[in-house]
C-alpha cells in the first residue's frame, strides 16, 4: 500500500464531514461542490481574459450571433446555473440582479438553504491581470420548507449565516469558506481540475504588519477614520513600521489578511456615506469568516458587522476587519473623542 498520504479533494472533504454529523442532510455539502464546480468554469475564463478579444474575433464567422460576455456578467450567470441545477437551494440573490431569484421547482423549494453572492469582486483588475474573486454566503431559510423564498429569507444578520466563503482567482485558484465549525482552504490542482484541501482550520494570526485602505480618499473619510489611518503611519524611525497595500479586490485583500495578518478597512466617504462595500454579498460573509479564524469585523466602533440587520438586499456599510489585536486598537482610536 503507498503510505503517501493523498490531497483530499473538496468533493471528498465535504462527503467525509457528512460522516462526523449523522443527521446531516447533505444539502451544504452539495451547495458546495455546485459552488466548486461553476468557480471552475469562471476559472478557465478568467484565464483567458486576456487573450478573450483574439478569440472573439476567431469565433465570429463561426457562432453566429453571439456576444462576448463580459467576465461579470459570466460568472453571474454560471453561478446562478450551478446553485439552480444543484437544488440544494431554494432562491438567490446577487450583486449583479435587482431582485432576488426564487427556484420554484419541487426540489429546490424543497430545500432550506438561500444563497447570496458576489460573482465577481475586483472587477476593475481584470484588465490589469491582478487578483479577483467571488464571494459567497448561505443562510437557512426562514420561511417554510416546500413554498416559494421571500425577500425576509435573504435580509437576515450576517450572525445567521451557516456558512461563508469565497473563489480567489490569483497566481494560484483558491477556494475558501467558513462553516460554524472551522475555516478550511482548498487551492485548483489544474492537472486533475479539483480543488484540494491545502490551508486545513485557517486562523487568523492576531497580528500582522499590513494596513490596507483607499488612501486617496484620506481627506475625505471623518476625523475617526483619519485617527485609525494616522495610528498606522510611523512618524519617527524608531517607531513601529506598518506596510500599506491597496489591491482594489475585497477577496484579495482578505486572503491575504486571513494568511498573514492585518486589517482591511472600506470606511464612509464623500459620496459613498454609508460606506460602498454591499452588506450581504460582500461584508457579511467575509465578516464571517475572518471571526470563524478568530478575527474581528466592525460596522463602527460599537457596531459588530455580523449584527447589523439589513433592510435592503443591496445596502451599503462601511467595514474595518482585520486581525483580532491589531482591531482592538482600531476600536478604540475609532470610539476616542476627537
Ligand atoms: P465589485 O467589483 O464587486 O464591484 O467590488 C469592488 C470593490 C472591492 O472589492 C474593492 O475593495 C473596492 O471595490 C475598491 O473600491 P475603490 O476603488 O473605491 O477603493
Ligand atoms: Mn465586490
Ligand atoms: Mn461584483
Ligand atoms: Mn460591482
Amino acid at each position: 500500500m503507498n503510505s503517501k498520504q493523498s490531497v483530499m479533494t473538496l468533493d471528498e472533504f465535504t462527503i467525509q464531514e457528512l460522516r462526523n454529523f449523522p443527521g446531516a442532510t447533505g444539502q451544504l455539502s452539495g451547495l458546495l461542490r455546485g459552488i466548486g464546480l461553476a468557480a471552475k468554469r469562471v476559472n478557465v475564463e478568467v484565464n483567458k481574459a486576456g487573450i478573450a478579444d483574439i478569440l472573439g474575433e476567431a469565433g465570429r464567422t463561426n457562432v453566429q450571433g453571439e456576444a462576448v460576455k463580459k467576465l461579470d456578467e459570466f460568472a453571474n450567470e454560471q453561478f446562478i446555473d450551478a446553485l439552480r441545477t444543484s437544488i440544494y437551494c431554494c432562491g438567490m440573490a446577487s450583486e449583479e440582479n435587482e431582485d432576488f431569484i426564487p427556484f420554484l421547482d419541487e426540489h429546490s423549494m424543497n430545500s432550506k438553504y438561500v444563497v447570496l453572492i458576489d460573482p465577481l469582486d475586483g472587477s476593475g483588475n481584470i484588465d490589469v491581470n491582478i487578483s479577483i474573486g467571488t464571494i459567497f454566503s448561505v443562510y437557512r431559510r426562514i420561511t417554510p420548507e416546500g413554498t416559494p423564498c421571500k425577500l425576509e429569507d435573504f435580509l437576515q444578520p450576517g450572525s445567521a449565516q451557516i456558512a461563508a466563503g469565497y473563489i480567489i482567482y490569483g497566481s494560484s485558484t483558491m477556494l475558501v469558506y467558513a462553516t460554524r465549525r472551522s475555516v478550511q482552504g482548498f487551492t485548483l490542482d489544474p492537472s486533475i481540475g479539483e480543488f484540494c484541501l491545502s490551508h486545513p482550520n485557517l486562523k487568523c494570526p492576531a497580528d500582522g504588519e499590513i494596513f490596507s485602505i483607499n488612501m486617496g480618499y484620506y481627506h475625505l473619510y471623518d476625523d475617526a477614520t483619519r485617527r485609525v489611518i494616522d495610528g498606522f503611519l510611523a512618524k519617527t524611525p524608531q517607531e513601529r513600521i506598518y506596510k500599506h497595500r491597496a489591491v482594489g479586490c475585497m477577496v484579495a485583500e482578505i486572503h491575504r489578511t486571513l494568511i498573514q495578518g492585518g486589517v482591511f478597512f472600506y470606511p464612509a466617504y464623500g459620496k459613498y456615506q454609508s460606506g460602498r462595500l454591499r452588506l450581504c454579498y460582500e461584508c457579511n460573509p467575509m465578516s464571517f469568516l475572518v471571526e470563524k479564524a478568530g478575527g474581528v469585523s466592525l460596522a463602527a466602533a460599537a457596531q459588530r458587522l455580523l449584527d447589523v440587520q439589513p433592510t435592503r438586499l443591496h445596502q451599503r456599510t462601511p467595514i474595518f476587519i482585520g486581525s483580532s489585536t491589531m482591531m482592538e486598537g482600531v476600536k478604540a482610536r475609532l470610539a476616542a473623542m476627537s
